[in-house]
């Protein structure tokens, strides 16, 4: 073999491997920003007071809770309650896209009670509010912001 066509031959490796080399440290780059992103994350978590950690679900918790295949809302023993009383006028996303606390629940209820028909639940209410407290309760992570105090109303004037 002519010592061009080897000069060659050894050019081409050399430049396979730089190009695996670069492919390597592409995929580094790019383990290493996700690992980065999962501790930076983790750092925000550890932030948090620590009564807002204990009440901050695992995302992986809600996961594996079961949900009711008809409904989406999380199956336990009371929700054929939920299902007879709550979903007959509006869909359970209703239920699902809210978080309120027992007492906050109850005057959903009553407002319902007040202007859309909604009938007494007599006995059934305790079972209903039990499970909604238990599965729909406020959490740092998914609740509707505080309302607003201390509002400083003006009026809009034309100029
Ligand atoms: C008689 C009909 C009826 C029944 C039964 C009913 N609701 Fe409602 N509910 C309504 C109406 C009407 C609205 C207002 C919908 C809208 O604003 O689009 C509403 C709204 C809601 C909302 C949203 C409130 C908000 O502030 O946005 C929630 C949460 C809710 N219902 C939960 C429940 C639960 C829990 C039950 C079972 C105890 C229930 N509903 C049963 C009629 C009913």
């Amino acid at each position: 073999m002519p010592a061009n066509a080897l000069q060659l031959k050894w050019a081409s490796f050399v430049k396979i491997q730089e190009m695996q080399l670069i492919k390597n440290i592409k995929v580094g780059i790019i383990v290493a920003l996700f690992l980065s992103l999962g501790l930076m994350s983790n750092a925000f978590r550890a932030d948090l007071p620590e009564s807002q950690q204990q009440s901050m679900p695992l995302p992986m918790l809600a996961d594996t809770l079961k949900k009711d295949a008809e409904t989406g809302l999380v199956a336990d023993e009371n929700l054929y309650m939920v299902k007879a009383q709550c979903i007959s006028c509006h869909s359970s996303k209703l239920i699902i896209a809210n978080r309120f606390t027992r007492d906050g629940w109850k005057q959903k209820i009553r407002w319902m009670q007040a202007n859309h028909n909604l009938w007494n639940l007599g006995e059934t209410e305790k079972q209903v509010l039990d499970y909604l407290e238990k599965h729909y309760a406020p959490t740092a992570s998914a609740a509707r912001r505080k309302p607003l105090k201390d509002i400083k109303w003006y009026k809009l004037e034309e100029k």
